[in-house]
């Protein structure tokens, strides 16, 4: 039997009034491929994303995650609009950290890892508490269990952010540009926790980023988007190194010269 991918974009459009976001998307991930997403300001990263995660309807087209329709349902061999308790399974397996940490300010590191465990998944508090406590341990803040966000840093208030998705048990991890509202000396630290889930996990994880050097060294595979589609994709050696597309090839230059 050939693996379903983890997930599958099939022709998948995205519009807002007259702009076309995506524009007719194809992709597929592979159980446990690293993807990364690159491209210029507004070429549709994010929203790629955030339809992954049904924050935004799509308009064309079906998500397929581990082979089943994620903002549809097969009803008589048909697709139909699925309904709140299709997309709340589908959605279980993914989970996203995003730019600007998004914790719950009046609440712990602590808290903010164990609410959606408790709530959603109905796992016992003792059980939420023990694992929120070893995932924090895992991003390297054992210690700081009982701080609220504003008495962390940024790069703590990511590692719970990281730390909170992971509690939730995802298959896919989605990282939208999460280091790019840090102090750069602060952005290794929350590199390094990526890294690490990356090698002691076996969770497929899809980012966008603009770290270029964290996308060639991580990556399996890099996407270049433009306008709404994947201008150019490849193994990150190839896509870096040797750039066949002359779009590929001006953003990557206008990057570099950027620093
Ligand atoms: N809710 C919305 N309403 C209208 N237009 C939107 C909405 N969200 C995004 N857009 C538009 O869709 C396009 C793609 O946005 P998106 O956020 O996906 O870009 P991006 O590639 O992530 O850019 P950046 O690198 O700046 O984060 C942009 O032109 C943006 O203005
Ligand atoms: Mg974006």
């Amino acid at each position: 039997m050939i693996e379903q991918p983890m997930v599958r974009f099939e022709n998948v459009s995205k519009r807002y009034g007259s702009l076309t976001v995506l524009d007719g998307l194809d992709l597929e991930i592979k159980r446990g491929e690293k993807v990364s997403i690159i491209g210029p300001s507004g070429s549709g990263k994010t929203t790629v994303l955030r339809m992954l995660m049904t924050l935004e309807t799509i308009n064309d087209g079906v998500i397929w995650v581990e082979g089943e329709p994620l903002t549809h349902m097969q009803r008589n061999g048909k697709l139909v609009p699925a309904d709140i308790n299709h997309i709340r399974k589908i959605r279980a397996k993914i989970g996203m950290v995003f730019q600007s940490f998004n914790l719950f300010p009046h609440m712990t590191a602590m808290a903010n890892c164990i609410e959606a465990p408790i709530t959603v998944l109905g796992m016992k508090r003792a059980d939420a508490e023990a694992r929120a406590a070893d995932l924090l341990e895992m991003v390297g803040l054992g210690q700081k269990k009982g701080h609220y966000p504003s008495q962390l840093s940024g790069g703590q208030q990511q590692r719970v952010a990281i730390a909170r998705a992971l509690a939730m048990r995802p298959k896919i991890m989605l990282f939208d540009e999460v280091t790019s509202a840090l102090d750069p000396e602060l952005v290794g630290e929350v590199l390094e926790v990526i890294r690490k889930l990356g090698r002691e996990h076996d969770l497929t994880m899809f980012m966008v980023t603009h770290q270029m050097g964290f996308a060639k060294e991580f990556s399996d595979r890099v996407c270049f988007f433009h306008a709404g589609k994947i201008c150019e994709q490849g193994p990150p050696k190839e896509l870096f190194g040797a750039p066949k597309n002359e779009r590929t090839q001006q953003f990557l230059r206008a990057v570099l010269e950027a620093g």
